[in-house]
């Protein structure tokens, strides 16, 4: 028996941040061993809101796959590819636009919400959540770890699953999610980290970055010199403390009590973080050396995403009687 499949997938945003690390590629790896995984660098998905910025599409591409293979992602274990290298999933996507209801695309809540807030009112926009179906149903997977924002668009996948066995008999099974545990990680001031927001902490900045930003961090308003009693419940400081210090119940200890200034306990997370750190971005520093060995890792995957998906579509079209 193999191994269930995993497919997951992200944006290709460039140099990810410590809500990309903590909220996904920590999960990818710790599945890894346990999973066979499938992991997209979507690039047709950042096109349905930033089509007209393409200039450096590849260079995101490849900073990305940087930081998942300095992260601990294993080639050998996981494939890493391009969506738009797949033509599988162009293709597949085109045939359940055919049996998928407009109505079930506008409902997905994140269109609604998008559509207005950046004023987006492509065709290629509304399918979003079905080419997303699209990329997990290529795979057969069984599972897909997101984080909750994307449970409606996991939901629409299991309907078009549904339908698509329904009509021309089984073919896909539903895929269930893994839901992330990690809670939201904060940016440097407070709303959740997004290089959209530019509140991030990059894993590629330097030690040097990462305390300056650190710096800059927001904190409780009322507490404003150090003797003043905190709050760090509502202090981003703290949540980052507590993802980074294992001692942080001495933070919430100094803060409540007064005796921790603010300027100290930035600089104790910032070393924190820089040495939790340290691995990946010394591993990050020799794989942007060898920028060969990171497009092979990126053809390799390809390479059997493609045989895995090609093994899907032969089922599809047998099943649709189109070949
Ligand atoms: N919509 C996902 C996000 O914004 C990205 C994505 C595209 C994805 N295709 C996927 C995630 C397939 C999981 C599986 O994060």
């Amino acid at each position: 028996m193999g191994k269930p499949i995993v497919l997951s997938g992200m944006q290709p945003t460039g140099k990810l941040h410590l809500g990309n690390l903590e909220g996904a590629l920590r999960n990818w790896v710790s599945l890894q061993d346990n999973y066979e995984m499938y992991l997209c660098i979507v690039d047709w998905h950042s096109l349905t809101s930033d089509f007209d910025h393409t200039q450096d599409l590849k260079e995101r591409i490849f900073q990305m796959a940087v930081d998942y293979l300095a992260s601990g992602l294993d080639p050998d274990k996981c494939a890493v590819f391009v969506q738009s290298h797949v033509k599988e999933h162009a293709e597949l996507f085109l045939l359940l636009s055919m049996i998928v209801p407009i109505p079930w695309l506008e409902r997905v809540p994140s269109y609604k919400e998008k559509s207005v807030e950046l004023n987006l009112d492509s065709y290629g926009f509304l399918g979003y959540p079905l080419l997303q179906a699209a990329d997990i149903l290529l795979y057969k997977a069984n599972y897909v770890p997101v984080g909750k924002d994307q449970l409606p668009h996991i939901e629409l996948t299991r309907e078009v699953a549904r339908r698509f066995n329904h009509i021309y008999g089984n073919v896909f099974p539903e895929p269930d999610v893994l839901l992330t545990k990690f809670a939201v990680v904060p940016g440097i001031d407070g709303r959740k980290m997004s290089k959209s927001y530019n509140n991030d902490i990059a894993i590629a900045d330097s030690p040097e970055e990462t305390e300056k930003k650190v710096m800059k961090m927001i904190t409780d308003p009322q507490k404003i010199y150090k003797g003043d009693k905190g709050r760090p419940e509502i202090c981003p400081v703290y949540s980052l403390h507590q993802i980074y210090n294992s001692n942080y119940q001495e933070i919430y200890k100094g803060c409540t009590s007064g005796e921790l200034g603010c300027v100290d306990c930035k600089k104790m997370l910032a070393s924190h973080i820089n040495s939790n750190l340290a691995p990946i971005r010394a591993k990050r520093k020799e794989l942007e050396k060898s920028p060969d060995k990171v497009k092979q890792v990126l053809e390799n995957g390809e390479k059997r995403a493609r045989a895995r998906a090609q093994a899907t579509m032969q089922d599809v079209r047998k099943a649709m009687k189109l070949e």
